[in-house]
Parts: structure tokens; C-alpha cells; sequence
């Protein structure tokens, strides 16, 4: 377990403003990896009944698409936010499969958050953007908030234009959508959804259960990356940033670390000596391969005071202790009911 406290982001943030007590949230796409560690964590924050999760699918409180207008009005006229969080989106390499349902979803989903936030008297909308705005022509090292955007993916085209679109907002209809760009984030806590960079919470998945792991990112294809817990801290701070302190006009890096395939490896193999990993790059190799290495968020520090906590150490460390943990747990639950049924069984 990493020497940093990982007992839950709510604990970490400053104490409560009065603000908090008067926000009513709605998050889309609540189901999703950082939707299922956001929830709770604002729930911690703004109280329970004032946090609203939503999604198409599974077991989010309201079932709402995005893509439908009708049924996203009037869920918004019915809960009557203070903010969204709006997590709705199809990621990369999904989206490369599927560019059509992409751009609905990423683009269209998004332009009907910001009509209906419009309509209904919403105050501010966060925007989770991405480094795959960013293109072959940016510096690939250090890529600062400044550089280029001529992404070369669907996922990163509908962001860059979402981007826009805040500022747009920002101007047009003095709506507060907030944009951070996000790097991979890698957490213990909930499975990623079809991004690019989702190999880096799967090997710690592999290397627990003693499994060979397939990466499909060459070995040296490092990328930026950041723990979920920092993520969802600093994306509540930046939310709760006097409006002041945003400067960015298009979006914040957030930075947290930058790291490969094989040092990922390297850091499991200090815990896990006989860990074996093999790399068969594939279509997501070339994605990451148009992606910055390393991101600059010197403007979040400065405006905002971002500070991300976990390294690739720590978190890799957090990684393997907590799932770990949870394996175990699962393993003893399992034999625990074993044992109960053989038990039912000879007194039958
Ligand atoms: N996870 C990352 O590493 C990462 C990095 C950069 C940016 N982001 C952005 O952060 C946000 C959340 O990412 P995530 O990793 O949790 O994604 P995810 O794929 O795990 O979850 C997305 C959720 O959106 C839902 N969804 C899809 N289409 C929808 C629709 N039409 N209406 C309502 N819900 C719909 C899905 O059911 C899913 O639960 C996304 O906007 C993503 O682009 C994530």
C-alpha cells in the first residue's frame, strides 16, 4: 500500500464552504470508471439527496441518454442542478471502432447538456476533456495547455470542439463549463471503459490474479497518467475554484505522472517477482503514438493550485495493495459460503 492516506478523497478536500450545502449535482454517465468514484465522493461532500447519478445503462438512480433531448429536459426541470458533471462519452478506442456513436454521444450528447443546462438555469457544467486533443504536431514532451490541438482521433476531434464549445457557452449564455484535460487515470476502484490507456489498471488486475499480461501498448510508449484519487480531488477543487482563478481559456492539463508499459512492469515485478508481460502493440499503440508523452499543467498549479500526490511508485504500490485486498476478501466470502453450504448439506 503507497505511503500516501488513500482513504477516500472527501477527507482530503478543504472543509466545506457554504457553497457546498447549496449545490445540487447531477452526473451523466455515472457508471462509468471515474463516475463511480466521483458519485460517492461528491456525495461525501454535498450531502447524499443532493447528488444525482444518471446513465443509460446499469443501476444509476435516473436512466437518462444524453442523445435524447426530450428525456434529458426534463430530467433537468425535475432535479433543478446547480451543476453537472457531465461523464456521458464514448472513449477512444472504442470510438475509433465506432466514430458514428461517438460523435453522437460526444459531441451531440454534450451540445444537448449545454442547451438543456441553458434552459434550465443550470450555473456550471464540468467538461472532462483529454491529452487526445492534442495531435502529432504538439511537443510530445511536456505538452503545455498552449500547444496545438489537431487531434487525429473521433474522440479527440468531438473534445477539441467541446472545448470550443465551453468557451462558447462561457460567452454567449455566461454559463460556468469548467475543462480539464485529463490524462489516463488508473484506480483500483472500477474498471476503465475503452480508452486507450485502460492496459494500466488491467496489468495490476493481471498480476494479482497471476496471470501473463498482453499489453497492446509497446514497451516504451510512456503516456501521461494520474491516480483516480487525484483526479476526482482535483476535479472538485478546480469545480470549486473561485471563478477568478480560471484563467485557461480552453481547458487545464492536469498532470500527474508520465510512465510506460514496461515501467509499470518494473514496478510490479519489485512486488511480484514472477510476473511475465508480453507486448503485441495494436490499433491502440497508434493512438497513443499521436499522444503527448508527458504533460506541462504548470497553469493549474499557478491558477488554481493543483497538486497532484501520487507517483508512479505510490500508486503503483496503492494499485497492488488494495486489489490485493479485494481478491482476498472475495477468496475468503467464497469459502465462507463453501463452507456453509457442505455444512447445510451434512445437516440435511
Ligand atoms: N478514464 C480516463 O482515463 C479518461 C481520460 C480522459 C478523459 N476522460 C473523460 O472522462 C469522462 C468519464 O470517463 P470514464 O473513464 O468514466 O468513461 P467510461 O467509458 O468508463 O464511462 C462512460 C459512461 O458513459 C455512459 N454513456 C455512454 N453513452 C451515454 C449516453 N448516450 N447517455 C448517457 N450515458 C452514456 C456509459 O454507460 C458509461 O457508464 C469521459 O467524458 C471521458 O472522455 C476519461
Amino acid at each position: 500500500m503507497g505511503s500516501i492516506s488513500d482513504s477516500g478523497v472527501a477527507s482530503e478536500l478543504e472543509s466545506e464552504s457554504t457553497t457546498c450545502s447549496r449545490q445540487r449535482v447531477l452526473v451523466t454517465g455515472c457508471n462509468g470508471q471515474i463516475g463511480q468514484v466521483l458519485v460517492p465522493a461528491l456525495q461525501a461532500r454535498y450531502g447524499e439527496s443532493n447528488v444525482f447519478d444518471s446513465d443509460m445503462r446499469g443501476n444509476a438512480s435516473i436512466t437518462l441518454d444524453v442523445t435524447d433531448v426530450a428525456a434529458l429536459t426534463a430530467t433537468l426541470h425535475r432535479v433543478q442542478p446547480t451543476q453537472i458533471y457531465h461523464l456521458a462519452a464514448v472513449l477512444s478506442a472504442t470510438g475509433e471502432q465506432d466514430p458514428v456513436r461517438a460523435w453522437q454521444v460526444n459531441l451531440n450528447g454534450y451540445f444537448n447538456v449545454l442547451e438543456a443546462a441553458v434552459a434550465c438555469g443550470v450555473k456550471q457544467v464540468f467538461f472532462p476533456s483529454t491529452i487526445a486533443v492534442y495531435g502529432p504536431d504538439a511537443p510530445r514532451e511536456a505538452t503545455p495547455d498552449s500547444a496545438p490541438t489537431r487531434p487525429t482521433t473521433i474522440y479527440g476531434i468531438a473534445k477539441a470542439a467541446g472545448e470550443n464549445l465551453a468557451a462558447w457557452y462561457r460567452k454567449k449564455h455566461d454559463l460556468d463549463v469548467r475543462v480539464l484535460r485529463y490524462p489516463g487515470i488508473i484506480g483500483w476502484e472500477s474498471a476503465p471503459g475503452g480508452g486507450t490507456t485502460d492496459y494500466a489498471v488491467e496489468i495490476f488486475h493481471a498480476a494479482i490474479h497471476g496471470q501473463d499480461f498482453k499489453c497492446p501498448l509497446g514497451p516504451d510508449r510512456a503516456l501521461p497518467m494520474l491516480a483516480m484519487q487525484d483526479a476526482i480531488r482535483g476535479t472538485i477543487e478546480f469545480m470549486e475554484a473561485a471563478p477568478e482563478k480560471i484563467l485557461q481559456p480552453s481547458g487545464y492539463n492536469l498532470g500527474g505522472f508520465s510512465a510506460a508499459p514496461m515501467d509499470f512492469a518494473a514496478e510490479i515485478t519489485r512486488a511480484i517477482p514472477n510476473f511475465k508481460i508480453d507486448y503485441a502493440p495494436d490499433h491502440r499503440d497508434s493512438i497513443a503514438a499521436s499522444w503527448p508523452a508527458g504533460l506541462d499543467d504548470s497553469s493549474a498549479r499557478r491558477d488554481w493550485g493543483w497538486q497532484p500526490r501520487y507517483n508512479l511508485r505510490t500508486l503503483s504500490s496503492a494499485m497492488l495493495g488494495h486489489i490485493g485486498a479485494a481478491v482476498a476478501a472475495s477468496a475468503a466470502d467464497s469459502a465462507c459460503e463453501a463452507l456453509g453450504t457442505a455444512a447445510a448439506v451434512n445437516a440435511a
